[in-house]
């Protein structure tokens, strides 16, 4: 098995906030990201895929293709918008970066599945110090 990772980069705004939950308790528990006013993260999305070697390519799947993918089922729809307010797949949902890399995976995979490949993990950096990694 061969794992083929593309790197990818948006911006996006957002807030932590638990309704039930006064400002101070927000606070204490989402910290900088409970700003009532909003905030940004330079996001970094590593979208890893797995297959074998192809026969007529060498590839296990074009990596400008899956940028292509990536960009128009994910990236364009996240970049520079306000999580909680502008993206569809995230309506209703806490914008953690445990639920932003779940949704991405969501738009992704059906259109990777189709055109023959695995998605194999999808990582997400919301800072250089925090990530998470979703296999599905
Ligand atoms: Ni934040």
């Amino acid at each position: 098995m061969v794992y083929l990772t593309r790197v990818e980069h948006f911006n996006a705004a957002h807030k932590l906030e638990n309704t039930n939950w006064s400002a101070e308790k927000n606070k204490e528990v989402f910290g900088k990201c409970a700003n009532a006013n909003w905030h940004g993260h330079n996001y970094e999305l590593h979208v890893t895929v797995k297959g074998t070697s192809q026969a007529d390519t060498g590839f296990v799947f074009n990596a400008k293709r899956l940028s292509v993918i990536i960009n128009e089922y994910a990236c364009d729809k996240i970049d520079h918008k306000n999580l909680n307010l502008d993206v569809d797949f995230m309506k209703d949902k806490f914008t953690t970066c445990e639920n932003l890399a779940i949704g991405i995976w969501e738009q992704i995979q059906p259109v990777l599945k189709a055109e023959g490949v695995d998605l194999h993990c999808v990582k997400l950096y919301e800072t250089e110090r925090i990530y998470v990694e979703y296999f599905g």
